[in-house]
């Protein structure tokens, strides 16, 4: 493996002779050259492929290298820029810099000295490139996020959190989907001495295996077909922060140990790496599975858990913690709706206070943001919540389902609730008898009882 960088640059030189011999030069050295005579064809040349470092000569028949500077520093990740010119253009040449070109060469040049500056080039837009995947990935936080707590088991919580934030320690964080382990673990970050540095989360779940070993330890160039240049991993652009871990459970064995090393010894090596890279990162892992279970089924490293559980976070599910919701519901509502004067009718937040919220505050983060956009007024009434909400608390009041004996209200009552969910499931009894929470039997029963069917249903929609 060279340790010089496989650079992708692109040459524009009207001198033909002298564009011949960069071209041969820089290829010598490895580097894939795209050679051009002209303006027009520099910028053809980068619009179709992506260059790492553009060495263009300012004075070109037709339009100026100059003219490309600034057609190129319109892209995207436009490549580093250096300008090549004559002694009468050195002007032209500081006018360069200001328009953003790196540096530029007077001619003639040295073979070595513009090796040393397209190489310099090169590692400022890897830096530039690294930074903006940084940027991407962290958030640097002035303050903790905002967590409501209302429940003592929210507030039991946020005690252990202050608690633990300020050791090294790993933590590991549990709960269902959507309880806010990521909300957590960031607020660990965001109390800890290390809050001015970054905060970088991966799931785990969401790459395969070889991707996210790449992604976390990075790899040097040439360590597997395709690996151009040196990429920096997330171990080591967390370095003086936290990294979050986020569904650890999903992690495969293999790479489950490889961590376990780095975790102890706070070091390791890029994919294809022989140097050992040493790093100072606090990790925070989180999973909705149950570890110890993963562990007697083989899925989960027994020594890995052992390391990451010193501090474990356990979140409650809210419906263990019914009361954290009106403020939740409150709080995502003023988020929504920018601080206005939205708010929730008693009916609805009786609805809210009345369901299971399986999805756990994510679910309810969304009911409340649905709703806000189908409601035509600040008050969010019951109707503006999903259906499934409405007939769950309808069916809280319900008699048992073979209950007969009631009298014509509730009949009536439990009449109009069949018929609201088959209409909204499209007549699907299936469906219909899952939401209704009965099995598919009784609805048909309850359908001759009440005599409905579907034409019934149209008439009665009629009048
Ligand atoms: N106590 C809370 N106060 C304010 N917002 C909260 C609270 N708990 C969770 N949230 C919000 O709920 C949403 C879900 O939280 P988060 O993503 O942290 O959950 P999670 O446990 O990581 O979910 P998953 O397991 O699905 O990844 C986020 O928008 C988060 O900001
Ligand atoms: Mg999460």
């Amino acid at each position: 493996m060279s340790s010089n960088p496989s650079i992708n640059l692109l040459i524009a030189e009207d001198e033909k002779n002298l564009g011949v011999v960069l071209q041969k030069e820089m290829s010598r050295l490895g580097h894939h050259v795209t050679l051009v005579h002209d303006a027009e064809a520099a910028i053809k040349a980068a619009r179709e492929s992506e260059f790492d470092v553009a060495l263009l000569d300012i004075m070109m028949p037709g339009r100026s290298g100059l003219e490309v500077l600034r057609e190129l520093r319109q892209q995207d990740q436009p490549p580093e820029v250096l300008m090549m010119t004559g002694h009468a253009t050195v002007e032209t040449a500081l006018q360069a810099m200001k328009l953003g070109a790196y540096d530029y060469l007077t001619k003639p040049c040295h073979i070595r000295e513009l090796e040393a500056i397209i190489n310099k080039a090169y590692e400022k837009r890897q830096l530039r490139f690294e930074n903006l995947i940084l940027q991407s990935r962290l958030t640097y936080k002035e303050k903790a996020p905002d967590i409501v707590v209302r429940s003592q088991k929210m507030a039991d919580v946020m005690t252990l959190v202050r608690k633990i934030a300020s050791s090294n320690a790993t933590v590991l964080v549990t709960g269902d989907s959507g309880t806010g382990k990521e909300l957590v673990a960031n607020t660990v970050h965001c109390f800890s001495q290390r809050h001015a540095g970054p905060f970088i989360d991966i799931s785990c779940a969401a790459i395969q295996e070889t991707l996210l070993e790449s992604e976390l330890f990075g790899y040097e160039q040439g360590a597997f077909t395709g690996a151009r240049k040196r990429k920096l991993g997330l171990l080591e652009l967390a370095h003086g922060g936290t990294l979050f871990l986020d569904e650890i459970g999903e992690m495969s064995l293999t790479l489950q140990s490889k961590l376990l090393r780095v975790l102890e010894t706070q070091s390791f090596y890029r994919v294809g790496g022989t140097k050992k890279v040493e790093v100072d990162v606090r990790f925070i892992a989180a999973t909705n599975r149950d570890l110890g279970h993963d562990v007697v089924e083989g899925k989960f490293r027994s020594d890995l858990l052992f390391r990451i559980n010193n501090f474990t976070i356990k979140l409650p599910s809210l419906s263990e913690r019914p009361e954290d919701i009106p403020a939740l519901a409150e709080h995502f509502l003023a988020l929504v709706s920018g601080g206005g004067r939205a708010h929730l009718s008693d009916e609805a937040m009786q609805v809210l206070m009345n369901y299971a919220w399986p999805g756990n505050v994510r679910e309810l983060r969304n009911v409340i943001e649905r709703a806000v956009i189908l409601s035509s007024g600040d008050e969010l009434g019951a109707e503006d919540l999903p259906l499934e909400l409405r007939t769950h608390r309808m069916i809280n009041v319900m008699p048992a389902e073979d209950d007969e004996s009631n009298g014509g209200s509730l009949d009536e009552l439990r009449r109009k609730q069949i018929l609201v969910v088959l209409e909204q499931t499209g007549w699907h009894q299936g469906k219909a008898s899952e939401i209704l929470g009965i099995s598919p039997s009784t609805l048909y029963r309850q359908l001759k009882v009440y005599g409905l069917t579907r034409s019934r249903r149209l008439h009665e929609q009629a009048f």
